[in-house]
């Protein structure tokens, strides 16, 4: 059986305030009226036999709501007490199905193009997971971005795995000309992940084993979560493993991280942006700007965020003393 495990953990700090704790940005209507969430519920349908969602407990609901107004009925859900990062949550969905079972892993807060690149891409993708391989997705990189994985690949062979480098680092990895981006999302058998798993992390392995068979009806307990390390199958797994192959592809792809990547989508999709390239989001009270050029406003009933738009990263660092201060 294939499997698209949609994961959907994060709170989305640098789109603070548009993206809350009580709605993450992938459950935000903004993208032609869906959410990204339900974007990659139905993109991924076509592909898949099953859908398992592995969410947290803030927000299992709103992933339900979206997967029923999406048209989805039939899929399964493992609900986390508290985020222990993705090596976990990937493990919990493995110890769910079979070991043979094919595990098309995919963030739920990407916008990504389902055409036919796509498909020849996941199609490449579970070919080779079904011969026992560890599948990434390779996209051109367009800058040299710290935010993400880098692959250095010899056609679908991966040399190295490296994530989150620094600028210096990354621009070296451009410069080179045989990096990808890793694109975030995997396909693998879920026996293949799991051995791998115990081999280089067998404290999250074990802690994630005993916490999955303790739950009730998909919900896992805290205080055995809270004994899992917090690692990213980034580190746990992509860097380590030797089974690991890369698909080049070609698709469409964005990370809707950070308000850069929102402004962008929104220019294209012809949002109203002004002569110096200042852009409001979130209000449709009428608004001006003077004297400044490429600044974001962004404007909820609760919160205003004014930014330059080369800023956007530093959108965290806001959220973060949010949370301190509290
Ligand atoms: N269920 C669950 N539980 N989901 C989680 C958790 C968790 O504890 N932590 C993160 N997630 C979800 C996020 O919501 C997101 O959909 C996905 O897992 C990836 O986590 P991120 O935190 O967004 O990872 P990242 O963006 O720093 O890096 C990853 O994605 C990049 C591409 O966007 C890496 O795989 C990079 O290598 C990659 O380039
Ligand atoms: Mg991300």
């Amino acid at each position: 059986k294939k499997i698209n495990v949609i994961l959907t953990g994060g709170v989305g700090s640098r789109l603070w305030p548009l993206s809350r704790k009580s709605r993450p940005k992938q459950y935000l209507p903004i993208f032609e009226g869906e959410t990204l969430f339900q974007k990659t519920a139905k993109r991924n349908a076509e592909f898949c036999d099953n859908v398992l969602v592995v969410g947290n407990c803030e927000n299992f609901e709103l992933s339900r709501k979206d997967l029923a107004d999406s048209g989805i009925s039939e899929y399964s859900e493992i609900i986390e007490a508290c985020p222990r990062n993705t090596a976990a949550a990937i493990a919990f969905a493995a110890f769910a199905v079979q070991p043979e079972d094919i595990l098309f892993v995919t963030p739920s807060d990407h916008l990504i193009e389902s055409g036919k690149d796509y498909k020849k891409a996941i199609e490449r993708a579970v070919h080779l997971a079904s011969q026992g391989s560890i599948v990434t997705f390779g996209l051109k990189p367009r800058k040299p971005e710290t935010g993400f994985g880098y692959i250095e690949a010899d056609g679908e062979e991966v040399k190295s795995f490296r994530e989150k480098p620094n600028k210096e680092t990354a621009e070296g990895f451009i410069k080179s000309g045989n990096f990808y981006w890793n694109s975030g999302m995997f396909c693998f058998k879920a026996g293949v992940f799991l051995e791998e798993l115990k081999s280089f992390e067998p404290e999250v392995f074990e802690k994630s084993k005993t916490t999955f068979e303790q739950a009730g009806k998909g919900f896992l307990d805290k205080s055995l979560s809270l004994e899992i390390p917090s690692i990213s199958v980034d580190y746990a797994v992509m860097e380590r493993t030797r089974r690991i192959k890369v698909v080049p592809s070609e698709f469409d792809w964005s990370d809707m991280g950070s308000f850069e990547s929102i402004y962008d989508f929104f220019k294209k999709q012809g949002h109203p942006i002004d002569s110096k390239g200042n852009m409001v989001i979130g209000t449709e009270v009428h608004t001006e700007f003077t004297g400044l050029k490429n600044t974001i406003f962004v404007h909820t009933s609760d919160a205003i965020l004014v930014l330059k738009k080369d800023n956007a990263q530093d959108v965290k660092k806001v959220y973060e003393r949010l949370e301190r201060e509290k």
